[in-house]
């Protein structure tokens, strides 16, 4: 079954789309320049091919380990996690007995104490990915870790360590470098949110056995064209990518500054955070952008659902669905009448129903909304959908005249946040600190 996206009920009779689509040329022409400049490898993914390589190198490497404990954060850890929540449930099934992902992205005391209590040294990989090579949430953790293997392996800590990081420059490149540490590049240009499907995800999933050909091969299908140097106006005007970008950028002028992320693929609910990174980082610039809301079908239609059905009238949605999920185990069928209606039915069966009557339901109560419809939930499906969103992403920040590919504004609260900690420099900070910390405040007691 192809896979669809549903646009009758996107209201784009009620929205400015068509001033946006007439710069379809000039994003086309973007497009071929930013992709020429080498600015834009989520789309040309130029090194896909080494990666293969590289990755089929690592594979018997990979197998000697039952444990891989990720340390990252942000773009270097949420995509590894949508991954492995679609396509390797097994870790939080009964029964399951390895291979295990851990993935370390917070600043978790409890958390690192149990890693570093429980994980069998001889059996953990501990695999570090930061693009910057300086992040201290990740290369905090990373100096624990170093610590912990060396006092257990001895010589041989090295040997169970593996970093993703830039190729040239960085606090962990000058590991790689010292050590002899195995290392997998991020490469050049490749944002941390854009960066599933370089090593950064796909080390990751290829430790849990997932198909990354498939997921690769599914990407290709919607970036190619998109990467192709020769890409005209009209071919990206009828590219999905760019339609979502047109009313993305079209629902902001009508005030419907929030986009909720419905997963009705429970498995690929993950994806959603995936998502939210992408969206609020890449667009929440210059005042603009709008809020990205994950939310999991149809579990949510009893949690936070009210508030998109009737609260402010500021909701727009893309709605996730897979008409071809398990069917599961059957009701039985001596049920009470009460239940009578899905005496016999298939389990499955109730989440499409549900997916139904929620998309109707928003759709209903003024939410425009968009069907993603994977005809399949498989990896081919999951790097269509990766390329999709990122590629409508980076599309709609340049209708919006933001630059979807930065994240200036996250650095204050890191800077504050070092000058705490008593870092060089710094100076202003510091003194800004003092300030805020010396102020009268007013606590309460509650
Ligand atoms: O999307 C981004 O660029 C960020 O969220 C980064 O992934 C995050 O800040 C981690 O950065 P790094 O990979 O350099 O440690």
């Amino acid at each position: 079954m192809a896979d669809n996206l549903d646009w009758t009920n996107a209201d784009l009779d009620k929205l400015d789309v068509d001033a946006y689509a007439a710069r379809a040329e000039e994003m086309a022409a973007r497009l071929s320049q930013e992709t020429a400049a080498g600015r834009l490898p989520f789309l040309t993914m130029p090194y896909a091919a080494s990666l293969k390589e590289q990755l089929g190198e690592l594979k018997g490497y990979l197998k000697k380990f039952d444990h891989m404990l990720l340390l990252g954060i942000g773009g270097s850890a949420l995509g590894a996690r949508a991954l492995q929540q679609a396509f390797f449930p097994q870790q939080d099934q009964p029964g399951h007995d390895g291979p295990y992902l851990w993935i370390a992205d917070n600043v978790d005391a409890y958390a690192l104490e149990a890693y570093l209590a429980k994980l069998p040294a001889e059996k953990t990989v501990i695999v570090t990915v930061s693009k910057s090579g300086g992040t201290i949430e990740t290369v905090g953790q990373y100096f624990i870790l170093k610590e912990w293997a060396q006092e257990r392996l001895g010589d041989k800590w090295a040997e169970h360590m593996l970093l993703v990081t830039d190729e040239k420059q960085g606090f962990l490149r000058g590991e790689v470098e010292q050590y002899g540490i195995k290392a997998l590049p991020v490469p050049d240009n490749l944002g941390g949110r854009y960066s599933v499907l370089s090593a950064v995800g796909l080390i990751p999933a290829l430790f849990l056995g997932m198909d990354i050909d498939a997921l690769m091969a599914g990407a290709r299908e919607v970036a190619d064209i998109l990467a192709d140097p020769g890409l005209t106006g009209d071919a990206l005007k009828k590219h999905s990518s760019f339609q979502l970008a047109v009313w993305g950028a079209a629902l902001l002028d009508k005030g419907f500054d929030e986009m909720i992320f419905f997963a009705y693929i429970p498995l690929w609910a993950s994806f959603g955070d995936w998502f939210a990174q992408l969206w609020a980082e890449s667009l929440g610039k210059e005042g603009k952008g709008s809020q990205p809301v994950p939310a999991i079908g149809v579990t949510d239609q009893h949690s936070v659902n009210q508030m998109f059905m009737d609260g402010i009238r500021n909701k727009a949605c893309l709605f996730l669905t897979c008409p071809n999920l398990p069917a599961g185990p059957k009701f039985p069928s001596d049920l009470p009448d009460q239940f009578g209606y899905v005496r016999g039915k298939d389990f499955g069966e109730l989440i499409q129903a549900e997916g139904l009557g929620t998309r109707m339901a928003l759709s209903k109560n003024g939410v425009p909304l968009v069907e993603l419809q994977m005809g399949e939930d498989g990896p081919r499906q999951a790097g269509k959908l990766i390329a999709l969103l990122g590629a409508a992403t980076i599309l709609t920040g340049w209708l919006m005249d933001i630059n979807p590919l930065d994240q200036p504004a996250v650095e204050l609260g890191k800077r504050l946040a070092k000058a705490r900690m008593d870092a060089d420099g710094l100076a202003e900070e510091k003194a800004d600190l003092n300030e805020f910390l010396t102020a009268d405040r007013d606590i309460r007691e509650f």
